[in-house]
């Protein structure tokens, strides 16, 4: 399978502008699954619960999802993207998979970074993983990365490759899907945006470096700091089947989660 991420500067606010702007980015690349940024039409750095949703969208209909709809069916490939999603009166920091014959999923950002707090709920779905082309994806937003629970509770309910939607502002994070990869023998592809957003008392810079990595650790695509651009690579999904680190140790067979259950006042 080709994998592919769009990392790319959005105009806050101009959901329409930024579709239009990662189509034409899109338009000549050939892959079976494009992943693209956290938040990537809406822009992230909103000043109020109210600006928030009044970027936001359904997950069942609107004109995003219309949009990637048909760009997913004229492409014949998997799309994945980050939007403020409504649902009642609930606003979640969400992503979405659609496939190219319709088929959607969602997955609602667990932990909240910093301000999205104010705006956003915490995601109340479980963690879960599904088919697409002969591979099991897993999906994740940008702060999960700092828990290592959530890569760690996707393999072992056998995701192959994770699909990291991000705006990073902090550096960290590309480094250690490196180690995340490592540790549950997965593929990870972080799609991140670059640019800044100076708005009210906010001024973020997105760190971009979005990355493919492999369940061995190697890095298969390395984005830049400051460019918009596209990144491919061709994964083998039976390469994260095998768990094993040497003939003695086993990434499953060894844990030892009867010792792992703590709360941080060491109750167990
Ligand atoms: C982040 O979770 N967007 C930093």
């Amino acid at each position: 399978m080709r994998v592919a991420l769009v990392q790319f500067r959005p105009e806050f606010g101009d959901i329409s502008g930024n579709i239009d702007k990662a189509f034409s980015m899109m338009e000549n690349t050939e892959a079976d699954l494009f992943v693209l940024p956290e938040l990537c039409f809406s822009g992230y750095t909103f000043t109020s619960k109210a600006e928030a949703l009044g970027l936001s969208e359904s997950a069942k209909d609107g004109f995003t999802l219309n949009q990637i709809k048909a760009f997913s069916l004229k492409k014949d490939a998997g799309m994945i993207y980050g939007f403020p999603e409504k649902d009642g009166d609930s606003l979640y920091n969400t992503c979405q998979f659609i496939s190219p014959d319709g088929e959607t999923r969602i997955y609602r950002k667990l932990h909240l970074y910093y301000y999205e707090k104010e705006w956003f709920t915490p995601g109340n779905l479980p963690l879960s993983v599904f088919e697409f082309r002969g591979g099991k994806l897993g999906m994740m937003i940008c702060f999960d990365w700092i828990f290592p629970e959530v890569c760690r509770t996707l393999a072992l309910k056998g995701a192959q490759l994770i699909c990291h939607p991000a705006n990073l502002v902090m550096s960290f994070c590309q480094q250690s899907m490196i180690t995340r990869c490592l540790e549950n023998a997965v593929f990870s592809v972080t799609a991140n945006r670059i640019g800044s957003e100076k708005r009210g008392e906010f001024d973020f810079e997105f760190t971009g470096a979005s990355r493919i990595v492999s369940p061995k650790g190697e890095i298969l695509y390395q984005g830049s700091i400051d460019k918009d651009e596209i990144g491919v690579a061709d994964i083998n999904f039976e390469d994260s089947i095998n768990k094993k680190v040497n003939f003695k140790n086993d990434l499953w067979a060894d844990r030892r989660p009867e010792f792992y259950r703590m709360e941080p006042n060491g109750e167990e």
